[in-house]
Order: C-alpha cells, then structure tokens, then sequence
C-alpha cells in the first residue's frame, strides 16, 4: 500500500485529516521532451500523455480527491505549427470519444473550461455530448481546461460583471472578491488545494491565476507521460507536509486544529 492510501477508507471518500487535497489541479508538460527523448515524433509523446491522463484521473478518483483539473491546452498553445495543433485537437476528440463512456461507469462528471467557441466543430460537439453524458454523476469532478488561459478568465470575469454593472443589476461598490470568485470559471468548486506541474519547468504559466491564490505548488523533474500514481502519492506525501496558513500565524493554526 502506498504511503497515502488509508487502511478500510473506500475509494472515492474524501479523507478527514487533509492528506489528500480535495482539489488537484495540473499543467501536464514535458510530451515533446519525452518523445524527442525516444527519438520519436512529438506526436507520440501527446499519445502517451493521454495514458498518464487516464491513469491520473483513476488514481485521483480512487483516493478521494473531489475536483480534478488538467491544463490540456492553453490560449498561448495555438502558437505551436499548425500540425501540431491539428494533431493535438484530433487527439482530444479520439481522447473523449474512447474515455467518455469509461468516465461514466466511473461516476466522474467531466467540464471543460476556457473558450471552446474556437474549437471546429466536431470538438465541440464530442465535449458537449461528453459534458451531457456524465452531467449527472456525483463522483470526481474533471475540469478538462482547453483553450484556457488565467488572463483570459479573469478578463472574461470582468467583462461579465461589467455588464452586469451597465444593465443597473448590480454596482460597483457590490463587485467584492466573492462575486468575482462567482463569475470566474471553476465557481462553485472548492479552490485547488494542490498544483502540480511536470516537466521540470517552474513556472505557473498563465494557468488558474485566482483561484490558486493559496494553493500548494508542487514541482517535479518527471515528464507527463512518465507520471503515474507512484508520482502522484509522491505529491501528495509533500502536500500533507505543508502547513496551510492561510495568512494566519502557525501558532494559530496549531490551536485552530486543537
Ligand atoms: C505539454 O507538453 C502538453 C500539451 C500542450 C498537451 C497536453 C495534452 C495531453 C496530455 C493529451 C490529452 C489530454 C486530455 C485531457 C485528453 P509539451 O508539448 O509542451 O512538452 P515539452 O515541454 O516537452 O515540449
């Protein structure tokens, strides 16, 4: 048994002592190294990272973390040559199309967030047949982030309230952090407890910039399609090393937990 698996706990019920973040979210990196690695198109390297994707979502579920969210695709990627692109969207429609059903005897409802209304068509329609296939699960969250940026979201959060703001339904006095939190994509999840990042690079990279104002962030060397539930028990082990302050002091986060 690992170090994080808890004897007699079912898969899938959240755990009491905060050893397992209910929240995990995690920018996947490192496909193109591991394939170069192999000296094999970068292609293959997206192949394998779906495997780890798989994998990942399964080990998540399995421990009881509540929302599961991957960076698949962000704003900045559509800079990539344009095969790679087109290779990468085909993948996330072969990638939906064979795990959506898998999803769903899993009891895991899938979202994605960020702007699909540039994705062509047939993507679109295979999110939403995926998005309305699993609505009504009440396992795992999984937030697919494509064409996401932090930016973007926030900028989108503004727009809203602004407008909100022009039609007189609202007032500038009432945009607080609480109805901003409402109007970014992920509302009405609990915040990401955990980051995690593959790949070695060190950098947040545009990814869920509000709502990972407390977040835990985790690094490792290991490529995305090297990580698996060794790699991610591992992360967990870190995360319940932390001491979450949340601005408070640590003496009064030791008397808070009694
Ligand atoms: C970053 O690696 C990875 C991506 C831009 C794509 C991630 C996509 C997947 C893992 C496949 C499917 C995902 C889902 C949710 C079905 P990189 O190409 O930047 O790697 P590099 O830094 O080594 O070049």
């Amino acid at each position: 048994m690992s170090a994080v698996e808890q004897p007699g706990r079912a898969p899938g019920t959240p755990d009491e002592d905060g050893r397992i973040p209910r929240h995990v979210a995690i920018v996947m990196d490192g496909n193109g190294r591991w394939a170069e690695r192999r000296r094999s198109p970068r292609f293959n390297g997206h192949r394998a990272g779906v495997n780890a994707v798989r994998e990942t979502v399964q080990a998540c579920a399995e421990r009881g973390v509540e929302v599961l969210t991957l960076f698949a695709f962000s704003s900045e990627n559509w800079r990539r040559p344009a095969e790679e692109v087109g290779l990468l969207m085909n993948l996330f429609v072969s990638a939906l199309q064979q795990e959506m059903r898998r999803l769903h005897s899993n009891n895991i409802r899938l979202h994605v967030a960020g702007e699909r209304a540039a994705f062509n068509h047939h993507l679109q329609e295979q999110i939403a047949e995926a998005e309305a296939l699993t609505a009504d699960n009440t396992g795992m969250q999984l937030v697919v982030a494509a064409n996401y940026g932090g930016r973007w979201d926030i900028v989108q959060a503004a727009r809203h309230l602004a407008q909100q703001v022009a039609d007189g339904t609202l007032t500038p006095d009432d945009v607080d952090e609480t109805r901003f939190a409402q109007a970014v994509c992920l509302s009405g999840l609990p915040e990401p407890d955990l980051f995690i990042r593959t790949g070695g690079e060190t950098r947040i990279s545009n990814f869920l910039l509000w709502q990972l104002a407390y977040t835990e962030l985790y690094f490792t060397e290991t490529l995305w399609p090297d990580f698996d539930r060794t790699a991610l028990d591992a992360a967990f082990v870190a995360f319940s090393s932390r001491e979450r302050r949340f601005g408070r002091t640590g003496d009064q986060v030791a008397h808070s937990k009694g």
